[in-house]
């Protein structure tokens, strides 16, 4: 099952702020319409939400009447700033529009060139992101043993990729290389990833998935449930991994039960010229907090906090597994040097 799909003009996608009840798949025919889906999370997941980016800027390139390459890159630069002020934290959304700004920058040619141009370059993005991933399931399944129960949090599978996933990944190649292996998927308040999303993908795939709630994670760790904590990312930075609000407190928690903590993510999710100082975390709105989906379960006026993500300090993270393979903090560090 992919989650994204380039046909001709329009990009198709399931909304995944309908899941699980219902699966349905939206038909984008503009940037605009691409960015509306990431900022409403019909899109999301920092993978899903650089391809989705890059397809919004290939929608552009198709339907461009623009005459000439100034106007034409005029317009394609309006919808990267278009899909740059959607969500500020994942870092794959600003890596690929870079990347096919670079490329159509950087080449010679027409208009019609430089929409062909546009449009392969984001559909390699596309390609290039299940690839990558099947990679890190590789690696990462060589850190699981037979009889292992991972606890995950919110979705880093492949509903937050264009397939297979990151954290998921690991799981999913562990699986298929007869591991019996078990998943406990945190709930993830306040948006409920975990609940609505990685406990739907794994069921649908035969994966066994538990599903606690976020404040069960001690107890259960202390209750020797959990053998290993495996999450994705939205940027790594060279101090610290930024992923899904209550990451920190399940890397804190591993710490102090001796439990490895691994991050999986894609080369794209390396920010290793910034440090947690630098990144913006997102703050969404009040409404998600004091909901619980259309649900008011707090009383209307009360003040509310909406971080979306969290900063995990490097310290806490046993080791980063990437297409290259898997990192230690050394390797990090070795890797930052050489920037
Ligand atoms: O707000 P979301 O649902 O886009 O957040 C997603 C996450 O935090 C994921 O863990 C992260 O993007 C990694 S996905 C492979």
């Amino acid at each position: 099952m992919r989650t994204i799909e380039w046909r001709d003009g329009s990009v198709i996608t399931l909304d995944q702020t309908l899941l699980p009840e219902e699966e349905v798949w939206i038909e984008m025919r503009s940037c605009l319409e691409v960015a509306e889906a990431i900022r409403e999370m019909r899109i999301r997941g920092a993978p899903l939400i650089g391809v989705a980016a890059a397809y919004g800027l290939a929608l552009t390139a198709y339907h461009s009447r623009a005459k000439n390459r100034d106007d034409f890159l005029g317009e394609i630069e309006q919808s990267a700033n278009l899909l740059k002020g959607t969500r500020p934290t994942a870092v794959n959304l600003f890596w690929a529009i870079e990347r096919i700004i670079k490329k159509v920058r950087s080449s010679e040619g027409d208009v019609e060139t430089l929409k062909k141009l546009i449009i392969e370059e984001a559909k390699r993005i596309a390609e290039e992101d299940i690839a990558v991933n099947r990679k890190i399931g590789e690696y990462g399944s060589k850190l699981i043993s037979e009889g292992d129960t991972i606890l995950t949090h919110c979705n880093a599978g492949r509903l937050a990729t264009v397939d297979y996933g990151t954290a998921l990944a690991a799981v999913r190649v562990a699986w298929e290389e007869g591991k019996r292996i078990k998943v406990i998927a945190t709930e993830t308040r306040p948006l409920l990833q975990g609940a609505r999303l990685t406990v739907y993908e794994l069921m649908r795939d035969g994966i066994p998935v538990t599903l606690i709630t976020d404040n069960m994670v001690g107890y259960i760790m202390l209750k020797g449930l959990v053998d290993k904590v495996f999450v994705g990312a939205d940027r790594i930075v060279r101090d610290a991994v930024i992923n899904k609000i209550g990451t920190y407190n399940i890397a804190v928690l591993a710490h102090e039960h001796n439990i490895p903590f691994y991050v999986a993510a894609p080369l794209s999710t390396f920010n290793l010229n910034a440090t947690s100082k630098d990144v913006i975390i997102e703050e969404r709105k009040p409404e998600e907090v004091t909901h619980i989906r259309s649900i008011r379960i707090a009383p209307h006026g009360v003040s509310v906090l909406n971080p979306a993500f969290d900063i995990t300090p490097i310290k806490y993270v046993n080791a980063i597994i990437c297409e290259m393979g898997i990192l230690s903090r050394d390797d990090l560090q070795k890797i930052t040097k050489e920037k």
